[in-house]
């Protein structure tokens, strides 16, 4: 990379962070502003916290080789396992801010574990006393094998709905279940269409819901943002190895190889400096929208299409970001767009390790707390909480018509 391209790059970062945390202004808050105190919040904590503690001592007591699960999940709940403190103390967290002050109680309530994975939050949830645990994620294998280990572990999960948005709003209509909220961890970063994600959620008819969805590709910390960049260059110019337990729907085929091989498969005709230039410029596009642009192309020998980010790309088979990074004030936008009220939590490290451990991570913790809107820059993820009210979507959309057929 020339300096001058670095230089671009820093640049390009500098002004994303500057237009994310300047469109938010102030709107970026320490989770713990958000919580509310009293009696009920002291009671929620409890629950969370005694169910966190049961929760600990069945997975460290389980014999991960002897599950009839599959290896991709026997390694993944191994370095859970690993850290099982730290992991239920956020996935706790996020539970606790899907469930205080909502006027439904936790046996009443209905909660959606999106993009679940081996079930943590999914059982976690049931643990508390959760009324109804819907587990969801895109990958069959980890649907299957969180079925398994709902048995071992006692957490009957009633609901295990396999695929993306789309599967669950179709199972939630069917069986006409209204849900409170949707929660996840470490999923927002990997799914393809994140605007129409949100715009489907918000086609929820009749329910009154918030999000709560955590994720660890925090844009504005410099720290992780070096490391996941040079992550997301290998995953797009280098092919891989498969290594042991690893997720069977991921590619090993480098992005940018994938891209010009669909590509020249689909427009045979198209010169290898065009098929490169194609690949090169549909970097975050699966195979679908990399035909369109395609098309585009041979209809008007340009695209609209630009990859807004220097790095971030997703595999183009599955539309599976590597760790897409996202700007806040966009986020921000497209939910309110949608009816949401939305506010950007930095997320708090946890302090479950050693004294001195946990001394360092309770100073960063006040700094965060401190620094307001700037502490996003040291958190170590950040939260998606957003509360959709079905009347005032309704509202704000006929409003958008009677603007539109008044133009
Ligand atoms: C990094 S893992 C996180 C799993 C779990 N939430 C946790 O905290 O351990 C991301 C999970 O999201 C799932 N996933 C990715 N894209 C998805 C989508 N569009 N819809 C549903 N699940 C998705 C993956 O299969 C994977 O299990």
């Amino acid at each position: 990379m020339t300096s001058l391209t670095v230089g671009a790059n820093g640049l390009a970062w500098w002004t994303a962070q500057r237009r994310t945390f300047g469109n938010i202004e102030g709107k970026i808050v320490m989770e713990k502003r958000n919580q509310a105190s009293g009696t009920e919040s002291k009671q929620l904590l409890d629950r969370v916290a005694s169910a966190r503690s049961r929760l600990c001592d069945k997975l460290i007591h389980l014999n991960i080789e002897s599950l009839d699960i599959s290896e991709y999940n026997q390694r993944y709940l191994e370095s859970k396992i690993a850290g099982i403190n730290d992991m239920l103390q956020l996935y706790g967290r996020l539970l606790y801010l899907s469930l205080n002050n909502s006027p439904v109680s936790p046996e009443n309530f209905v909660l959606v574990d999106y993009g679940g994975g081996s079930g943590l939050i999914s059982f976690l949830a049931l643990e508390m006393g959760v009324g109804t645990v819907i587990y969801n994620d895109i990958y069959d294998v980890s649907c299957a094998d969180v079925r398994r280990l709902s048995k071992v572990l006692g957490l009957t999960l009633d609901h295990v709905v396999c695929g993306d948005v789309d599967e669950l709003i179709l199972y939630l209509g069917e069986n006409s279940i209204f849900i409170n909220s949707i929660t996840s961890y470490d999923v927002l970063e990997h799914i393809y269409d994140v605007e129409s994600h949100f715009k489907k959620l918000a086609s929820l008819s009749g329910s009154q819901f918030r999000i709560v969805y955590g994720s660890g590709a925090n844009i504005a910390n410099l720290l992780y943002v070096h490391s996941v960049r040079k992550r997301q260059i290998e995953v797009e110019y280098k092919d891989r190895e498969k290594r042991p337990g690893q997720k069977g729907r991921d590619s090993l085929q480098a992005y940018l190889g994938a891209r010009k091989k669909m590509i020249s498969s689909y427009a045979p005709n198209l010169s290898s400096e065009q098929v490169e230039q194609l690949a090169c410029s549909t970097r975050g596009l699966i195979q679908r929208d990399i035909e369109k642009c395609v098309d585009e192309y041979r209809r008007q020998g340009r695209i609209t299409y630009h990859p807004g980010h220097p790095t971030n790309t997703c595999d183009p088979y599955t539309g599976n970001w590597c760790e897409h990074l996202l700007d806040f004030g966009w986020l921000e936008q497209i939910l309110e767009n949608e009816g949401f009220s939305v506010k950007i939590l930095a997320g708090r490290y946890n302090t479950s390790k050693s004294l001195l451990k946990k001394s360092v991570k309770l100073v960063f913790n006040a700094a965060i707390q401190i620094l307001g809107r700037w502490g996003m820059f040291a958190a170590p993820y950040y939260i998606v909480y957003a509360e959709f009210f079905a009347e005032k979507a309704a509202g704000s959309n006929r409003c958008s018509a009677a603007h539109e057929t008044s133009r």
